[in-house]
């Protein structure tokens, strides 16, 4: 297999050159002595974020303030489709991780803190990718990470101070949480973690990557235990495991050991970025030398032949030979399809989630509107982290309409904006003002202070004073502490992370659908509810519990148009 890690992309980024760099890795291997063909993965997590003007849907946490597994389903149907028109036939995603504690960088990436919500969305997930015919259009699901990152423990995170590995000048070395360590006993591994990967290999996952991180000390891409008992075992989970980016160099600082350590626990096929050869080599050394059986990589083998034949690549050989390789099942003009932004715009309006309103939402078409905020207008904050590049970046990274896009549709528009509220005089009688976290990945958004910034603070202060009725939408990937924002805003609506058709916030900002978002996870109020559990309030009564998992307020559509048919 090849895979483009984030940001890995080919030539100008576009559809076009992906197709041509994936259809050359396929004939070559077509070309090979035995003529099977690679597998090409990407990391296509929300729509095919790597590529330039593909479709960028919400975040897995925006997804799971939807509830809705139909919904989450045709997104990656959708997302599918555009992958298949590049020709890779492999997607690392579903994430499945039941996010614990919201100063992990990946918590976005997370569907929600209820296992039973990640369970349902997570197999939903996996249909979506597969669709009805895996060979035709589908694209094979990865459940990941296999199992328990969600619950690693603020400060325990080892994945990058590892003395042997040069991490290119201690990049990393500063990560808190992430592929940190896990301390739950094995009854709330099982019933909170464990249980979505259950859904998605009932749901016929045949990809599962393991997970950096380690249950008490050990790490799970050498834990025989969890990746052959319990997954290969007891759930009878018949596909293969695939290591995560160089995560079996953290295992010792001896290459053949650690090769040895993860192939005899159960991982399947290594995700080798860098140094192949010396891979390919430390296993034939290790079988010739009898410390890893012949069995194991049959095994191994066996499991990655059956999945490449279950999607259709050993198809159309005869005799070794294979037929003339045809051009990926999908035209890539589907990639970023009108059809497709009008599914993203429905998932951003219904992921979005009114925490709280005094009346001032829907915002009546006569009213005069202020619009601010870095975010109101940036695609790049929008998206977030594994958009285009691997840590995502503010600016206009790739094409779609933005919040303030949608607020100019409306009948007055707007009467000013400014990114950063400097709108001189002008008064209006609604502002929205966005608060933000600029994009961020994997543990380079491990965060322990989660307030919002003071200089955003300040605007919101400012334009309180230049509007009768004040609204604030939050764009971030976890909740933050909104600290005086609380009191100048008269609505505060959590946007997540919404991808290229942000405009869907404004359609439910201006009544144009309803709005039945609901949190996914516990909003916190104070620094104390930040890592505590997730099911109550851990300092004392004197304080305002966190908005709990559920909670969002209902807005009926204003008169008018109808809401836009929900996809089947
Ligand atoms: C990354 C991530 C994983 C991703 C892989 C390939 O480090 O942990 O989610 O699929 O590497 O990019």
């Amino acid at each position: 297999s090849v895979l483009s890690g984030g940001g890995g992309n080919p030539g100008d980024g576009s559809a076009d050159a992906w197709r041509a760099h994936v259809r050359s890795y396929v004939d070559a291997s077509r070309r090979s002595r035995l003529g099977i063909p690679i597998l090409y993965g990407t990391d296509a997590v929300h729509g095919h974020n790597n590529v330039i003007d593909a479709t960028i849907f919400p975040h897995n946490i925006a997804m799971g303030a939807t509830r809705d597994a139909d919904l989450v389903r045709a997104v990656a149907r959708a997302s599918a489709l555009e992958t298949a028109a590049t020709g890779a036939r492999w997607s690392f995603a579903p994430c499945l991780a039941v996010p614990q504690d919201p100063r992990w960088g990946r918590t976005y990436e997370g569907f929600s803190q209820d296992p039973s919500l990640v369970a349902t969305l997570g197999a939903a997930a996996v249909q979506g990718w597969h669709g009805d015919d895996l060979p035709a259009t589908g694209v094979l699901a990865c459940a990941k990470h296999y199992v328990g990152e969600g619950a690693t423990v603020w400060g325990s995170a080892g994945g990058h101070r590892h003395p042997w590995i040069d991490w290119w000048d201690g990049w990393g070395a500063d990560w808190q949480i992430d592929q940190g360590d896990v301390v739950i006993d094995e009854d709330e591994l099982r019933r909170v973690h464990l249980r979505p990967f259950t859904a998605a290999v009932r749901a016929g996952a045949l990809t599962v990557m393991a997970c950096y991180c380690s249950w008490h000390g050990r790490r799970v891409h050498a834990h025989r235990y969890l990746l052959t008992d319990v997954l290969k075992g007891e759930l009878g989970f018949d596909g293969f495991v695939v290591s995560d980016w160089m995560a079996i160099d953290q295992l010792h600082p001896d290459h053949a050991t650690a090769v040895a350590r993860a192939l005899a626990a159960g991982v399947d096929m290594v995700m080798v970025p860098f140094d192949h050869r010396r891979f390919v080599a430390t296993v034939v050394e290790l079988v010739e030398q009898e410390h890893l059986p012949v069995e194991r990589i049959d095994d191994a083998v066996a499991r990655i032949l059956r999945v490449k034949a279950r999607i259709g690549l050993l198809d159309g050989r005869v005799d070794g030979r294979a037929e003339v390789r045809d051009e990926p099942p999908v035209p890539v003009e589907v990639v970023g399809c009108e059809e497709h932004r009008t599914l993203a715009r429905t998932a951003v309006s219904a992921s979005t989630v009114v925490l709280t309103d005094d009346g001032v939402l829907p915002i009546p078409d006569d009213a005069t509107l202020l619009a601010v905020g870095e975010a109101i207008d940036d695609i790049g904050i929008g998206c977030g982290g594994w958009t285009i590049s691997w840590e995502g970046a503010a600016g206009a990274v790739t094409t779609g309409r933005t919040i303030l896009d949608g607020l100019r549709s409306r009948p007055g528009g707007v009467v000013a904006y400014d990114p950063h509220g400097a709108v001189g005089d002008v008064r209006a009688d609604v502002g929205v003002v966005t608060i933000h976290e600029l994009p961020y990945v994997e543990g380079g958004g491990d965060r322990a202070d989660l307030s919002v910034p003071p200089d955003q603070i300040d605007v919101v202060a400012r334009i309180r004073d230049r509007v009768d009725r004040l609204v604030v939408v939050v764009i971030s990937g976890r909740p933050l502490l909104l600290g005086a924002v609380l009191e100048h805003a008269d609505a505060l609506v959590a946007g997540w992370l919404p991808g290229s058709q942000a405009d869907g916030i404004a359609d439910v900002l201006l009544g144009r659908v309803s709005c039945t978002g609901r949190l996914p996870v516990r909003w916190p109020r104070t620094e104390a509810q930040v890592s505590g559990s997730p099911t109550g309030s851990d300092d004392g009564d004197e304080a305002p519990p966190p908005l709990p998992v559920g909670h969002g307020l209902d807005l009926a559509p204003a008169a008018g148009p109808p809401d836009r048919p929900s996809p089947a």
